[in-house]
Protein backbone atom coordinates (compact mmCIF):
# COMPACT_ATOMS: atom_id res chain seq x y z
CA UNK A 1 0.00 0.00 0.00
CA UNK A 2 2.72 2.23 1.06
CA UNK A 3 4.91 1.56 -1.62
CA UNK A 4 1.86 2.48 -4.46
CA UNK A 5 1.54 5.39 -2.73
CA UNK A 6 5.31 6.39 -3.11
CA UNK A 7 5.41 5.29 -6.63
CA UNK A 8 1.98 6.97 -7.45
CA UNK A 9 4.13 10.30 -6.66
CA UNK A 10 6.46 9.21 -8.70
CA UNK A 11 4.74 8.86 -11.32
CA UNK A 12 3.23 12.19 -10.96
CA UNK A 13 6.60 13.83 -10.67
CA UNK A 14 8.12 11.67 -13.90
CA UNK A 15 4.82 12.98 -15.58
CA UNK A 16 5.50 16.85 -15.43
CA UNK A 17 8.93 15.98 -16.15
CA UNK A 18 8.23 14.15 -19.12
CA UNK A 19 6.52 17.57 -20.39
CA UNK A 20 9.21 19.95 -19.29
CA UNK A 21 12.58 17.36 -21.00
CA UNK A 22 10.17 17.02 -24.24
CA UNK A 23 10.56 20.99 -25.17
CA UNK A 24 14.00 20.49 -25.18
CA UNK A 25 15.28 16.97 -25.36
CA UNK A 26 13.81 14.27 -27.39
CA UNK A 27 15.99 11.95 -26.13
CA UNK A 28 16.04 12.39 -22.83
CA UNK A 29 12.20 12.48 -22.65
CA UNK A 30 12.44 9.09 -24.67
CA UNK A 31 14.29 7.67 -21.48
CA UNK A 32 11.96 9.15 -18.88
CA UNK A 33 8.73 7.82 -20.98
CA UNK A 34 10.87 4.40 -20.34
CA UNK A 35 11.66 4.89 -16.72
CA UNK A 36 7.40 6.20 -16.15
CA UNK A 37 6.60 2.46 -17.86
CA UNK A 38 8.43 0.96 -15.86
CA UNK A 39 7.36 2.57 -12.66
CA UNK A 40 3.67 2.07 -13.93
CA UNK A 41 4.57 -1.94 -14.73
CA UNK A 42 5.78 -1.94 -11.07
CA UNK A 43 1.91 -0.72 -9.52
CA UNK A 44 0.10 -2.54 -11.72
CA UNK A 45 -2.13 -5.43 -9.97
CA UNK A 46 -0.48 -8.65 -11.44
CA UNK A 47 -2.56 -11.11 -12.70
CA UNK A 48 -2.73 -14.54 -10.29
CA UNK A 49 -0.52 -17.15 -11.69
CA UNK A 50 -2.37 -20.52 -12.34
CA UNK A 51 -0.04 -23.82 -12.68
CA UNK A 52 -3.11 -26.75 -13.10
CA UNK A 53 -2.70 -30.21 -11.78
CA UNK A 54 -1.41 -32.63 -14.62
CA UNK A 55 -4.45 -35.30 -13.68
CA UNK A 56 -7.32 -34.31 -11.71
CA UNK A 57 -8.57 -36.65 -9.07
CA UNK A 58 -12.00 -35.49 -9.22
CA UNK A 59 -13.96 -38.46 -10.51
CA UNK A 60 -12.37 -40.98 -8.07
CA UNK A 61 -13.18 -38.88 -5.01
CA UNK A 62 -16.73 -38.08 -5.92
CA UNK A 63 -17.49 -41.46 -6.70
CA UNK A 64 -16.95 -42.55 -3.18
CA UNK A 65 -18.61 -41.64 -0.32
CA UNK A 66 -18.24 -37.77 1.11
CA UNK A 67 -17.58 -37.75 4.53
CA UNK A 68 -17.04 -33.79 6.19
CA UNK A 69 -14.00 -32.02 5.06
CA UNK A 70 -11.91 -35.66 4.59
CA UNK A 71 -10.98 -35.05 0.94
CA UNK A 72 -9.61 -31.73 -1.18
CA UNK A 73 -10.14 -30.72 -4.28
CA UNK A 74 -6.91 -30.41 -6.85
CA UNK A 75 -6.05 -26.72 -6.27
CA UNK A 76 -5.72 -23.97 -3.77
CA UNK A 77 -4.71 -20.29 -3.60
CA UNK A 78 -1.75 -19.09 -1.94
CA UNK A 79 -0.78 -15.52 -1.29
CA UNK A 80 1.89 -14.07 1.28
CA UNK A 81 1.71 -10.73 3.21
CA UNK A 82 5.21 -8.90 3.58
CA UNK A 83 6.25 -5.36 3.41
CA UNK A 84 2.78 -4.30 4.35
CA UNK A 85 1.27 -5.92 1.03
CA UNK A 86 0.06 -9.06 -0.32
CA UNK A 87 1.67 -10.32 -3.32
CA UNK A 88 -0.90 -11.15 -5.92
CA UNK A 89 -1.10 -14.92 -5.38
CA UNK A 90 -1.25 -18.14 -7.26
CA UNK A 91 -3.49 -20.92 -7.82
CA UNK A 92 -1.29 -24.05 -7.80
CA UNK A 93 -2.07 -28.04 -6.96
CA UNK A 94 -2.77 -28.32 -3.74
CA UNK A 95 -0.28 -29.90 -1.57
CA UNK A 96 2.00 -29.69 1.53
CA UNK A 97 3.30 -25.89 2.28
CA UNK A 98 7.20 -25.99 3.19
CA UNK A 99 7.24 -24.14 6.45
CA UNK A 100 9.88 -23.72 9.38
CA UNK A 101 9.11 -25.29 13.10
CA UNK A 102 10.11 -21.75 13.92
CA UNK A 103 6.29 -19.94 12.43
CA UNK A 104 4.90 -17.98 14.85
CA UNK A 105 1.42 -19.04 14.03
CA UNK A 106 2.27 -22.42 15.65
CA UNK A 107 3.84 -20.83 19.17
CA UNK A 108 2.09 -17.89 19.52
CA UNK A 109 -1.18 -18.07 17.50
CA UNK A 110 -2.21 -15.89 15.55
CA UNK A 111 -3.78 -17.69 13.00
CA UNK A 112 -7.65 -17.54 11.82
CA UNK A 113 -9.61 -19.21 9.10
CA UNK A 114 -13.29 -19.18 7.52
CA UNK A 115 -15.71 -22.00 6.48
CA UNK A 116 -18.30 -21.48 3.34
CA UNK A 117 -19.57 -23.35 1.25
CA UNK A 118 -20.44 -23.55 -3.13
CA UNK A 119 -23.55 -25.46 -4.50
CA UNK A 120 -24.37 -26.40 -7.68
CA UNK A 121 -27.48 -25.43 -8.90
CA UNK A 122 -30.83 -26.98 -10.87
CA UNK A 123 -28.98 -25.36 -14.26
CA UNK A 124 -25.80 -26.53 -13.34
CA UNK A 125 -24.14 -23.15 -11.84
CA UNK A 126 -21.78 -22.82 -9.57
CA UNK A 127 -23.04 -20.33 -6.51
CA UNK A 128 -21.30 -19.32 -3.14
CA UNK A 129 -23.45 -18.91 -0.35
CA UNK A 130 -22.58 -15.33 1.08
CA UNK A 131 -18.81 -14.93 0.40
CA UNK A 132 -18.57 -11.20 1.71
CA UNK A 133 -20.28 -12.06 4.70
CA UNK A 134 -17.70 -14.65 5.27
CA UNK A 135 -14.73 -11.91 4.02
CA UNK A 136 -16.34 -9.32 6.74
CA UNK A 137 -15.96 -11.51 9.19
CA UNK A 138 -12.84 -12.78 8.13
CA UNK A 139 -11.27 -9.06 8.50
CA UNK A 140 -13.17 -8.49 11.99
CA UNK A 141 -11.29 -11.58 13.01
CA UNK A 142 -7.64 -10.40 11.21
CA UNK A 143 -8.59 -6.99 13.47
CA UNK A 144 -8.66 -8.47 16.31
CA UNK A 145 -5.52 -10.96 16.00
CA UNK A 146 -3.61 -8.00 14.71
CA UNK A 147 -3.22 -9.44 11.43
CA UNK A 148 -3.64 -8.02 7.94
CA UNK A 149 -6.99 -7.54 6.10
CA UNK A 150 -7.57 -8.75 3.22
CA UNK A 151 -9.18 -6.41 0.06
CA UNK A 152 -12.39 -7.73 -1.38
CA UNK A 153 -11.43 -7.42 -4.51
CA UNK A 154 -8.61 -9.60 -4.09
CA UNK A 155 -10.49 -12.54 -2.23
CA UNK A 156 -13.46 -12.39 -4.75
CA UNK A 157 -11.09 -12.85 -7.76
CA UNK A 158 -8.86 -15.43 -6.10
CA UNK A 159 -12.26 -17.18 -4.88
CA UNK A 160 -14.04 -17.41 -8.43
CA UNK A 161 -10.56 -18.28 -10.37
CA UNK A 162 -10.13 -20.95 -7.84
CA UNK A 163 -13.82 -22.21 -7.45
CA UNK A 164 -14.42 -21.79 -11.49
CA UNK A 165 -10.92 -24.07 -12.25
CA UNK A 166 -12.32 -26.83 -9.53
CA UNK A 167 -15.81 -26.58 -10.64
CA UNK A 168 -16.53 -29.86 -11.42
CA UNK A 169 -15.37 -30.61 -7.10
CA UNK A 170 -18.57 -29.30 -6.52
CA UNK A 171 -20.96 -32.43 -5.95
CA UNK A 172 -24.51 -32.34 -6.71
CA UNK A 173 -25.72 -34.74 -4.84
CA UNK A 174 -28.88 -33.90 -1.93
CA UNK A 175 -27.12 -32.64 1.00
CA UNK A 176 -23.39 -32.14 -0.58
CA UNK A 177 -21.28 -28.95 -1.18
CA UNK A 178 -18.02 -27.88 -1.63
CA UNK A 179 -16.81 -26.61 1.66
CA UNK A 180 -14.57 -23.56 1.17
CA UNK A 181 -11.84 -23.17 3.67
CA UNK A 182 -9.79 -19.42 3.92
CA UNK A 183 -7.02 -19.46 6.29
CA UNK A 184 -4.38 -17.06 7.37
CA UNK A 185 -1.59 -17.80 9.40
CA UNK A 186 1.36 -15.61 10.93
CA UNK A 187 4.82 -17.02 9.20
CA UNK A 188 7.79 -15.17 10.25
CA UNK A 189 10.58 -17.69 11.53
CA UNK A 190 11.09 -15.97 15.28
CA UNK A 191 10.62 -17.45 18.78
CA UNK A 192 9.53 -14.16 20.57
CA UNK A 193 5.53 -12.97 21.66
CA UNK A 194 5.51 -10.10 19.04
CA UNK A 195 2.66 -9.58 16.41
CA UNK A 196 4.65 -11.25 12.62
CA UNK A 197 5.63 -8.79 9.72
CA UNK A 198 4.71 -11.57 7.25
CA UNK A 199 1.40 -14.11 6.82
CA UNK A 200 0.17 -16.84 4.31
CA UNK A 201 -3.12 -16.48 3.19
CA UNK A 202 -4.48 -20.12 1.72
CA UNK A 203 -7.96 -21.08 0.45
CA UNK A 204 -8.63 -24.64 -0.57
CA UNK A 205 -11.61 -26.73 -0.78
CA UNK A 206 -13.42 -29.69 0.42
CA UNK A 207 -16.59 -31.42 -1.07
CA UNK A 208 -18.28 -32.60 1.95
CA UNK A 209 -21.41 -34.61 2.82
CA UNK A 210 -23.47 -33.96 5.64
CA UNK A 211 -21.99 -32.77 9.48
CA UNK A 212 -24.35 -34.85 11.20
CA UNK A 213 -26.46 -37.23 9.71
CA UNK A 214 -29.15 -37.31 13.03
CA UNK A 215 -30.55 -34.91 15.25
CA UNK A 216 -27.89 -34.12 18.17
CA UNK A 217 -27.41 -34.35 21.45
CA UNK A 218 -25.89 -31.65 23.31
CA UNK A 219 -24.93 -31.40 26.96
CA UNK A 220 -25.12 -28.12 29.00
CA UNK A 221 -20.86 -27.46 30.13
CA UNK A 222 -21.02 -25.37 33.08
CA UNK A 223 -17.66 -26.13 34.00
CA UNK A 224 -15.23 -24.97 31.27
CA UNK A 225 -15.90 -22.03 29.01
CA UNK A 226 -15.24 -21.28 25.28
CA UNK A 227 -14.68 -17.75 25.16
CA UNK A 228 -15.00 -14.73 27.93
CA UNK A 229 -15.28 -11.11 27.62
CA UNK A 230 -12.82 -8.60 26.09
CA UNK A 231 -11.08 -12.13 24.26
CA UNK A 232 -11.66 -13.60 20.76
CA UNK A 233 -14.85 -15.67 21.09
CA UNK A 234 -16.60 -13.40 18.46
CA UNK A 235 -13.98 -13.78 16.08
CA UNK A 236 -12.46 -17.37 14.18
CA UNK A 237 -9.66 -17.92 15.95
CA UNK A 238 -8.08 -20.49 15.35
CA UNK A 239 -7.28 -20.93 19.44
CA UNK A 240 -10.99 -21.02 19.89
CA UNK A 241 -11.08 -24.39 18.67
CA UNK A 242 -7.97 -25.39 20.44
CA UNK A 243 -10.08 -24.91 24.26
CA UNK A 244 -12.67 -26.43 22.75
CA UNK A 245 -11.58 -30.21 21.99
CA UNK A 246 -11.19 -31.11 25.84
CA UNK A 247 -14.37 -30.15 27.63
CA UNK A 248 -15.86 -31.71 24.20
CA UNK A 249 -14.03 -35.15 24.43
CA UNK A 250 -15.32 -35.36 28.07
CA UNK A 251 -19.29 -35.05 26.51
CA UNK A 252 -19.03 -37.16 23.94
CA UNK A 253 -17.40 -39.76 26.22
CA UNK A 254 -20.54 -39.19 27.84
CA UNK A 255 -22.76 -40.25 24.15
CA UNK A 256 -23.21 -36.03 23.78
CA UNK A 257 -22.13 -35.08 19.94
CA UNK A 258 -21.63 -31.46 21.40
CA UNK A 259 -21.48 -28.78 24.49
CA UNK A 260 -24.03 -25.93 24.73
CA UNK A 261 -21.59 -23.32 25.91
CA UNK A 262 -22.26 -20.86 28.82
CA UNK A 263 -21.07 -17.88 29.72
CA UNK A 264 -17.92 -17.74 31.36
CA UNK A 265 -18.88 -15.19 34.50
CA UNK A 266 -21.97 -17.37 36.08
CA UNK A 267 -22.47 -20.54 33.88
CA UNK A 268 -26.17 -19.23 33.74
CA UNK A 269 -26.96 -17.99 30.14
CA UNK A 270 -26.50 -20.31 27.14
CA UNK A 271 -24.60 -18.65 24.25
CA UNK A 272 -23.71 -21.05 21.32
CA UNK A 273 -23.43 -25.61 20.94
CA UNK A 274 -19.89 -26.20 19.69
CA UNK A 275 -19.57 -25.05 16.22
CA UNK A 276 -22.90 -23.75 15.70
CA UNK A 277 -25.36 -20.99 17.14
CA UNK A 278 -28.05 -22.18 18.93
CA UNK A 279 -32.19 -21.16 18.35
CA UNK A 280 -34.98 -22.37 20.18
CA UNK A 281 -38.52 -22.19 18.95
CA UNK A 282 -41.22 -21.30 21.57
CA UNK A 283 -44.55 -21.20 19.58
CA UNK A 284 -44.24 -18.23 16.61
CA UNK A 285 -40.82 -16.71 18.11
CA UNK A 286 -37.21 -17.76 17.74
CA UNK A 287 -35.49 -16.90 20.57
CA UNK A 288 -31.40 -17.11 20.74
CA UNK A 289 -28.80 -15.47 22.62
CA UNK A 290 -27.50 -12.18 21.16
CA UNK A 291 -24.23 -11.47 19.04
CA UNK A 292 -21.71 -10.06 21.16
CA UNK A 293 -17.84 -10.83 22.78
CA UNK A 294 -17.89 -13.83 23.43
CA UNK A 295 -20.81 -15.54 20.60
CA UNK A 296 -19.05 -16.05 16.80
CA UNK A 297 -21.86 -13.68 14.71
CA UNK A 298 -22.60 -16.95 12.32
CA UNK A 299 -23.87 -16.56 8.90
CA UNK A 300 -26.31 -19.57 9.07
CA UNK A 301 -28.07 -17.61 12.29
CA UNK A 302 -28.52 -14.22 10.44
CA UNK A 303 -30.16 -16.17 7.08
CA UNK A 304 -32.43 -17.80 9.26
CA UNK A 305 -33.56 -14.84 11.89
CA UNK A 306 -33.96 -12.96 8.09
CA UNK A 307 -35.96 -15.96 7.04
CA UNK A 308 -38.44 -16.14 10.38
CA UNK A 309 -38.56 -12.66 10.01
CA UNK A 310 -40.30 -12.78 6.53
CA UNK A 311 -42.07 -15.66 7.49
CA UNK A 312 -43.59 -13.19 10.20
CA UNK A 313 -42.13 -14.92 13.03
CA UNK A 314 -40.98 -13.05 15.87
CA UNK A 315 -37.25 -13.18 16.77
CA UNK A 316 -35.97 -12.41 20.16
CA UNK A 317 -31.98 -11.66 20.29
CA UNK A 318 -31.52 -11.87 23.93
CA UNK A 319 -29.95 -13.60 26.84
CA UNK A 320 -31.60 -16.94 27.44
CA UNK A 321 -30.68 -18.99 31.24
CA UNK A 322 -30.25 -22.55 31.13
CA UNK A 323 -33.18 -22.21 33.55
CA UNK A 324 -35.47 -20.87 30.98
CA UNK A 325 -34.71 -23.11 28.35
CA UNK A 326 -35.10 -26.29 30.90
CA UNK A 327 -38.65 -25.06 32.12
CA UNK A 328 -39.63 -24.77 28.56
CA UNK A 329 -38.99 -28.43 27.67
CA UNK A 330 -40.85 -29.64 30.77
CA UNK A 331 -43.68 -27.61 30.23
CA UNK A 332 -43.75 -28.55 26.42
CA UNK A 333 -43.66 -24.77 25.14
CA UNK A 334 -40.39 -25.53 23.65
CA UNK A 335 -41.41 -27.13 20.28
CA UNK A 336 -38.16 -26.92 18.68
CA UNK A 337 -34.09 -26.10 19.30
CA UNK A 338 -31.69 -26.20 16.71
CA UNK A 339 -28.29 -26.01 15.76
CA UNK A 340 -26.87 -23.25 12.82
CA UNK A 341 -23.61 -23.34 10.93
CA UNK A 342 -22.20 -23.79 7.51
CA UNK A 343 -20.94 -27.28 8.01
CA UNK A 344 -24.23 -28.23 9.35
CA UNK A 345 -26.49 -26.01 8.31
CA UNK A 346 -30.05 -26.76 10.29
CA UNK A 347 -29.19 -29.48 13.05
CA UNK A 348 -32.29 -30.47 15.13
CA UNK A 349 -31.65 -31.13 18.70
CA UNK A 350 -33.31 -34.40 19.60
CA UNK A 351 -31.74 -34.25 23.76
CA UNK A 352 -30.62 -31.61 26.15
CA UNK A 353 -28.32 -32.92 28.84
CA UNK A 354 -28.20 -30.58 32.15
CA UNK A 355 -27.20 -31.78 35.52
CA UNK A 356 -27.10 -35.32 35.28
CA UNK A 357 -30.57 -34.98 33.52
CA UNK A 358 -31.51 -36.10 29.96
CA UNK A 359 -34.08 -33.46 28.51
CA UNK A 360 -35.62 -35.21 25.34
CA UNK A 361 -37.15 -32.57 22.80
CA UNK A 362 -40.09 -33.23 20.80
CA UNK A 363 -39.80 -35.09 17.19
CA UNK A 364 -39.52 -33.04 13.91
CA UNK A 365 -42.42 -33.12 11.67
CA UNK A 366 -43.14 -32.00 8.82
CA UNK A 367 -44.23 -28.08 9.35
CA UNK A 368 -41.63 -27.94 11.89
CA UNK A 369 -40.08 -24.81 11.67
CA UNK A 370 -36.35 -26.30 10.82
CA UNK A 371 -37.23 -28.94 8.55
CA UNK A 372 -39.63 -25.85 6.26
CA UNK A 373 -36.34 -23.38 7.01
CA UNK A 374 -33.54 -26.69 5.34
CA UNK A 375 -35.78 -27.04 3.08
CA UNK A 376 -36.01 -23.58 1.79
CA UNK A 377 -32.73 -22.44 2.48
CA UNK A 378 -31.46 -25.64 0.27
CA UNK A 379 -34.38 -24.45 -2.53
CA UNK A 380 -32.62 -21.11 -2.45
CA UNK A 381 -29.27 -23.05 -2.97
CA UNK A 382 -30.51 -24.93 -5.85
CA UNK A 383 -32.15 -22.19 -7.34
CA UNK A 384 -35.83 -23.74 -7.08
CA UNK A 385 -36.91 -20.62 -5.21
CA UNK A 386 -36.02 -16.83 -5.93
CA UNK A 387 -32.93 -15.50 -3.80
CA UNK A 388 -34.86 -12.76 -2.66
CA UNK A 389 -31.98 -12.07 -0.06
CA UNK A 390 -29.16 -12.23 -2.79
CA UNK A 391 -26.89 -14.33 -0.75
CA UNK A 392 -25.99 -16.17 -3.73
CA UNK A 393 -22.68 -15.25 -5.62
CA UNK A 394 -22.71 -16.72 -8.96
CA UNK A 395 -19.06 -17.92 -9.77
C1 LIG B 1 -18.02 -21.32 17.25
C2 LIG B 1 -18.93 -21.23 16.09
N1 LIG B 1 -20.16 -20.71 16.26
C3 LIG B 1 -21.03 -20.59 15.25
C4 LIG B 1 -20.70 -21.00 13.98
C5 LIG B 1 -21.67 -20.83 12.85
O1 LIG B 1 -21.25 -19.81 11.97
P1 LIG B 1 -21.62 -19.87 10.43
O2 LIG B 1 -23.10 -19.98 10.35
O3 LIG B 1 -21.12 -18.60 9.86
O4 LIG B 1 -20.94 -21.05 9.87
C6 LIG B 1 -19.43 -21.56 13.74
C7 LIG B 1 -19.02 -21.97 12.41
O5 LIG B 1 -18.40 -21.24 11.70
C8 LIG B 1 -18.53 -21.67 14.82
O6 LIG B 1 -17.31 -22.19 14.63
Amino acid sequence: MTANIVFSFVEIYLHCQFFVFKAYSRGLSQIMLFLYSLLKMRGMPKEIQIEKVKKSRVDEVLAGPLAFGKHFSDHMFVADFSNGEWSSGKIVPYGHLPMSPGISAIHYGQAIFEGLKAYKNEDGEVMVFRPIDNLNRMNESAKRMLMPTIPVDFFMDALKKLIHLDRDWVPKKQGCSLYIRPVMFATDEAIGVRPSDTYKLVIFTSPSGMYFSDRVKLLVETQYTRASEGGVGFVKAAGNYGVSMFPTKLAQELGYHQIIWTDSATHEYIEEAGTMNIVLVLGNTLITPPKGGTILAGVTRDSVLSIAKHWGMGVEERPVRISEMIESIKNNTLSEAFGTGTAAVIASVGVIGYDGVDYILPDSSSTSFSVRLSAYLSDIRMGKEEDIFGWMFKI
